[in-house]
């Protein structure tokens, strides 16, 4: 029976407790130390902004927008938005922060929570992770091929497992409107086959019908025109321009001409990491090339590039960042209240000296007080009972080994001096 004195998470909405969050910490400091090497610094955006922002760029006929946002007035009457993706964010605060002006090209890094109110599933949540790059400024072939070099290099340092990258290219402005409607003249050729969704995303969007999940529609767009069938020359030469740098740098991954991704922006080169094991929820990140959201924002015709990967998602695919965090070096264990005192003494002193260390309180038994120091799998517990008060040592237990080392540490002793000894006794010294 649930306890009525508590209050439970919003639905799709989840805690990320410490053993979870330090994996993540191992995936996020990798990050910033591969994409720091290529050049990117941290923006760190607000989790809140204008509905406009992703109205305008997202794109109108989208999921995202026509039903997965957060949004609501506030108390001034703004229509907000609680961010469904960052990129819109980030070409927002690289306008309103002068980069622009500044250095066209910007390399950008960030990590942080988005907002979606999808059905909420294994892998999948309303809030949940990202951690992602944007490069602005730059249309050229090399820099697609450089981001993508830069994941492969980022997910062997963390040890991803079974993913696989799939590629393809939307076209642009020139070639897309053809595809478009080559595309809507094939969809009214099968309306009867598809739902009343795809009806409106004919008139509206045809490209959307390609990213229907309704299974009838599946079927009938496994047969329609490809958007890769349809390049125009300076598109064809871009996507071959970037296969041919993977190629040579050894990056492996797969062309899918039925790539299409959930939001608008995209032109060109588009990319995305599939988890093997996954299941249904197998996209581990996306991204691609985006030239017209910059003026799409009211900015200057400035092209853009990048990519976003959820964490919740690359976690499962990551046994490196599975690893069980170790425990402190030791725990200190008063026996009885005379004891406190300078336990507290000893663990503040050890700690100064950047030694990870427990303390529990006093008034138990020695035996659970060292399952106490067990499950926190600390190396050493520090025992501090009458024997030791009056010798003025502490004695230190190895856990592993269970050996003590009877009146091994003087409780007067300054920091440095303690925390020489106790590392020495984690390494099975004296
Ligand atoms: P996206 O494909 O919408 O792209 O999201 C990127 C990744 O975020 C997905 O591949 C997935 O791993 C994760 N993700 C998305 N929705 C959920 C969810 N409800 N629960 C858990 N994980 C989720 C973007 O957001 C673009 N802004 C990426 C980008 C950056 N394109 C260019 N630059």
């Amino acid at each position: 029976m649930s306890n009525p004195g508590t209050v439970s998470a919003v639905k799709g909405f989840r805690d990320v407790l410490p053993d979870e969050s330090r994996r993540w910490r191992v995936l996020e400091d990798a990050a910033e130390s591969v994409f720091g090497r290529y050049g990117f610094g941290e923006v760190r955006l607000p989790v809140l902004e204008r509905t406009e922002l992703f109205a305008r760029s997202l794109g109108e006929t989208t999921d995202i927008v026509e039903k997965e946002m957060y949004s609501f007035a506030d108390r001034d009457e703004t229509l907000v938005t609680l961010r469904p993706e960052a990129t819109a964010g980030v070409v927002r605060a690289y306008l309103e922060g002068g980069l622009v002006q500044a250095d066209p090209t910007a390399r950008l890094f960030y990590r942080g929570p988005m907002f979606r109110r999808e059905r909420p599933q294994r892998g999948r949540y309303r809030q949940f992770y990202q951690i992602g790059v944007e490069v602005l400024g730059r249309d050229d072939a090399l820099v697609d091929a450089e981001l993508l070099v830069m994941l492969d290099r980022y997910l062997t340092e963390v040890g991803t497992r079974d993913v696989r990258l799939e590629l393809n290219s939307l076209g642009d402005a020139t070639c897309r409107p053809v595809y478009r409607e080559r595309l809507r003249e094939f969809g009214t050729a099968h309306l009867a086959a598809l739902c009343p969704d795809c009806h409106r995303r004919l008139e509206k969007n045809p490209l959307r019908i390609l990213d229907c999940k309704v299974e009838g529609c599946r079927r009938v767009v496994a047969d329609a025109p490809v958007m890769l069938d349809s390049l125009c020359a300076a598109c064809r030469t871009h996507f071959d321009e970037v296969r041919r740098l993977l190629d040579q740098e050894g990056i492996a991954y797969g062309v899918n001409p039925r790539l299409v991704r959930g939001l608008d922006y995209y032109c060109r080169t588009a990319f995305e990491l599939i988890g093997a094991g996954l299941g249904a929820q197998n996209a581990v990140g996306g991204g691609g090339r985006y030239d017209g959201l910059v003026a799409a924002l009211g900015g200057p015709d400035v092209p853009g590039v990048g990519f976003a990967l959820g964490v919740e998602r690359l976690a499962m695919v990551t046994p490196g960042a599975e690893a069980v965090a170790a425990g402190p070096m030791a725990v200190v264990l008063p026996l009885d209240a005379r004891g406190v005192g300078p336990a507290l003494r000893i663990a503040t002193r050890l700690r100064d000296q950047h030694v990870a260390v427990g303390l529990e309180p006093a008034g138990r038994s020695l035996k659970a007080l060292l399952r106490a120091a067990d499950r926190r799998r600390a190396r050493l517990a520090v025992i501090i009972g009458d024997d030791e008060l009056q010798a003025g040592r502490a004695t230190v237990r190895d856990l592993a080994r269970h050996e003590d080392r009877r009146h091994a540490l003087p409780l007067d002793a300054p920091g440095p001096e303690l925390a020489t000894a106790v590392r020495a006794l984690a390494e099975g010294g004296s």
